[in-house]
């Protein structure tokens, strides 16, 4: 098992990572009352909620809450079930919640924690690749709204965060790909030579080898608790961490929500923000195809749909979040392994990056 703190002051929490940590306990010592509520969904209740409730049942009063599988139920309603829950067993603020799951739950989990008689304490147990690297570190906690995702949430951070390899296992593959795109950012804004590793191994990672995922999950965890002390409420480099995404979720919207996996999206948009960053002569031709290569690797897409024009693109990204008056802000590299966020790019170049369909890469 390895371990990483976070550092956030009095918030700061250890990430503990490795194989069969659900049985192993270890997240005992960071539940300070006698009262638990786990929070699963249908899909992860029967693969893996008797090992952890075994676990804990000798030394605490274990509750369950079971929420409907999907996005789609990323919402208020569901966060009241939590609630339900809670006061129905007569949880008091001494409780701990534990999320069993995916971001999703992670999300909904981690919020209902901090509203919950003004905030109690929260575990996270990610069980996708996606959640393991990016959704369970940080702190950002919500659900959605009809009319716009993640518009409803809190900053809160967990007692600590459990991390077992072994539960990839079952996840679907297309799953583990749209991780493995936030994986791959890291290597790409960040540590060029974590994006050596990940070329090195890349076959063992998506044959699920253990030592490997801990490897890859742990840097990956490391480099997004590092942006994150540095920037906990996203003013400056927290946004790096949104490389392709301006681009993924124009693609997302467009495509419909649960039509593309958000990694997925992340795969085409990174592909494009590199091929952008290459027209601006930053990066060359060659890092442009050592992104492709890794992505492709990684079984993701390297290219938008064809259906979306260029119009449609500019369209739904200046409605995205990031958009401060008016312009477009990308997250561009400078180099791999270095990126920066910035407006100042020529609108044409943007627009050819749009229209290179799947001529994208082959920008210079
Ligand atoms: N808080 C943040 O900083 C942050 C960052 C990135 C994403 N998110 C959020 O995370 C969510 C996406 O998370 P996700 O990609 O984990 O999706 P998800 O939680 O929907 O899980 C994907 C699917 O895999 C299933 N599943 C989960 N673990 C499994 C396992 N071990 N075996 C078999 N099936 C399993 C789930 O039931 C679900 O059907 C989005 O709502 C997004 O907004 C949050
Ligand atoms: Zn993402």
């Amino acid at each position: 098992m390895q371990t990483l703190k976070v550092e956030l002051g009095d918030r700061s929490y250890p990430i503990f990572i490795g194989q069969g940590l659900l049985d192993r306990g270890v997240m005992a010592p960071y539940i300070t009352g006698k009262q638990v509520l786990i929070v699963t969904n249908e899909t992860i209740a029967p693969l893996y909620l008797s090992r952890l409730t075994a676990t804990l049942d000798k030394q605490f009063n274990v509750d369950v809450v079971v929420l409907p599988d999907g996005e789609q139920y990323k919402n208020l309603e569901q966060i009241n079930t939590i609630f339900d829950a809670l006061l129905d067993k007569r949880h008091n603020r001494t409780t701990t919640l534990i999320a069993l799951g995916g971001g999703v739950i992670g999300d909904m989990t981690g919020f209902a924690a901090a509203c919950y008689q003004r905030g109690v304490s929260f575990i996270q147990v990610p069980t996708t690749l996606l959640s393991q690297v990016d959704s369970s570190v940080g702190g950002k906690t919500g659900v959605n709204h009809p009319l716009g995702k993640n518009m409803i949430g809190a900053f809160h951070q967990p007692q600590c965060v459990v991390i077992d390899t072994d539960v990839l296992n079952t996840l679907p593959e297309a799953e583990l790909s749209a991780g493995m795109s936030e994986v791959i950012k890291y290597g790409l804004i960040y540590d060029e030579a974590f994006l050596c590793y990940l070329e090195d191994h890349i076959d063992g990672l998506m044959g699920l080898q253990s030592d490997l995922l801990e490897q890859a999950i742990f840097r990956s965890c490391e480099i997004k608790a590092e942006v994150v002390a540095q920037d906990e409420r996203e003013g400056g480099i927290r946004a790096l961490l949104n490389l392709g995404h301006t681009f993924g979720h124009a693609i997302e919207t467009d495509q419909g929500y649960g039509a593309w996996l958000h990694g997925e999206a992340v795969g085409a948009g990174t592909m494009m923000a590199a091929d952008l960053s290459c027209r601006l002569g930053y990066i060359t031709p060659s890092d442009v195809e050592r992104i492709q290569n890794i992505l492709e690797a990684a079984n993701l897409p390297i290219t938008p749909p064809e259906s979306m024009s260029a119009e449609r693109f500019v369209e739904l990204m200046t409605v995205d979040k990031k958009v401060i008056d008016g312009s477009i802000r990308l997250v561009l590299l400078k180099a791999v392994g270095d990126a920066i966020v910035t407006s100042d790019f020529s609108p044409e170049k943007l627009q050819e990056t749009l229209q290179a369909g799947r001529d994208l890469g082959n920008c210079c």
